[in-house]
């Protein structure tokens, strides 16, 4: 929520811009974390959701780890304080030198996604006479019910390391002069899951497949069940912040690690997302025949998320204009981009909205900034944050 003060500070910014509360991150991280560690899981941040250096900053200071899928986001995150043995390294298509920049910074393992790439950082390490920590990332096949793009643990999916496969990175692994070190299994069904089903499924995934290597073997130190907590982008304020205890203890009855196993999570939306506001003048209102829209000074190049997946965002108005606030009108709320998709919302009522007034559009702290484009070449993104 926007208070009186910050509206007035804002009023007087350039927009658009992103409007970062400091304080409602540190009291989610921190909810998060002491939810975790009441029963020793581990929480590395998926950067992706969020890379802008004070957000960071913030959460590495609060003392989670960093999950990363570019060599640039490993050394962006040490740069800004995440410890390299708490960075955990993903992505199907990781290059030969963002392979080289993960092991020359030790980082505490590669999410590895197919038998060549396997062999690649096997390659690379023993020429670094080095060695690499790898967790094979398993395909689950688990429906997160959730949108199809972000939907992520389905055989059809490109995701995780094929069934067929697995012997053979096995055979590779221990074979003599491997310099690979198998350290955990990692799994990840998708994003903005909101049906927890979903991950009791996932832990019972999991401990069948923790029975098979053990049944081979092989206990490894680390279970990485991935990310994916959805947030509820209709109640950013009722619900601002996750209900990490119950997430956490979920976890906690339906997964059976062994003695010495850990369990570790990769969040990054439920961390970040309600901090964040996308805040937006109103440039014109225009009467069009069957409905009005309110055309922004913000678009799909701040905030992809509702043109790419018809996402849905909180809209409000922030000032209290002349008019009173029951005196309400349904827009068609657009950007100033020249595609039709650049549409934040259809049919939202808002309260009478006239030139020069902001809206803030919510819940865009995870996948928002991050997302953002310079089409059109678009005036750089501007930031406020509330300390
Ligand atoms: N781990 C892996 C392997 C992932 O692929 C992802 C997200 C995460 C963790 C973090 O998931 P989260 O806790 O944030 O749900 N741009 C989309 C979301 C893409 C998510 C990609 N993977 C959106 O705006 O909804």
């Amino acid at each position: 929520m926007i208070s009186t003060a910050i509206l007035e500070q804002l009023k007087k910014e350039e927009t658009p811009l992103y409007y970062y509360d400091l304080p409602l991150l540190r009291a989610t991280i921190s909810a998060a974390k002491a939810a975790a560690d009441q029963w020793g899981f581990h929480i590395h941040y998926a950067v992706k959701a969020n890379n802008n250096p004070r957000i960071l900053q913030e959460i590495s200071t609060l003392g989670l780890g960093a999950d990363c899928v570019s060599g640039l986001e490993i050394e962006t995150a040490i740069a800004h304080g995440f410890q390299a043995k708490s960075i955990v390294f993903a992505g199907v298509g990781k290059t030969e030198k963002e392979i080289r920049v993960a092991l020359s910074q030790g980082i505490l393992a590669f999410n590895v996604e197919s038998l060549e790439e396997l062999q690649v950082i096997d390659a690379i390490a023993r020429e670094m006479e080095t060695h690499a920590s790898v967790a094979l990332r398993i395909n689950p096949n688990i429906d997160a019910n959730t949108h199809h793009y972000i939907t992520t643990g389905l055989d059809e999916n490109k995701f995780g390391i094929m069934m067929h496969e697995l012997e053979d990175c096995l055979t590779l692994i221990h074979s003599n002069e491997s310099a690979l070190a198998l350290v955990g299994l990692h799994f990840h069904v998708g994003s903005q899951i909101t049906d927890w089903t979903v991950f009791k499924r996932l832990c019972l995934k999991v401990n069948e497949w923790n029975t098979w290597f053990i049944e081979r073997g092989i206990v490894v130190p680390i279970l990485n069940v991935g990310g994916g907590v959805g947030i509820n982008y209709k109640n950013p304020d009722g619900e601002a912040i996750v209900d990490f205890a119950n997430f956490f203890a979920l976890f906690h009855r339906f997964l059976e690690p062994k003695p010495g196993q850990q369990v570790h999570f990769e969040l990054g939306r439920s961390l970040v997302a309600n901090c964040g506001s996308l805040i937006s003048r109103v440039l014109y209102i225009k009467k069009g025949v069957n409905k009005n829209f309110a055309i922004l000074d913000a678009g799909m190049t701040e905030l992809l998320r509702p043109a790419l997946y018809q996402a849905y965002h909180q809209i409000q108005r922030l000032e209290q204009g002349e008019l009173p606030v029951e005196a309400t009108e349904k827009y068609e709320v657009v950007g100033p981009i020249c595609e039709s998709s650049d549409c934040f919302g259809k049919n939202v009522e808002l309260p009478v909205l006239v030139r020069g007034e902001l809206v803030a559009i919510r819940s865009a702290g995870a996948y928002g900034e991050v997302m953002s484009s310079r089409y059109n070449l678009r005036q750089p993104l501007q930031f406020y944050f509330e300390e």
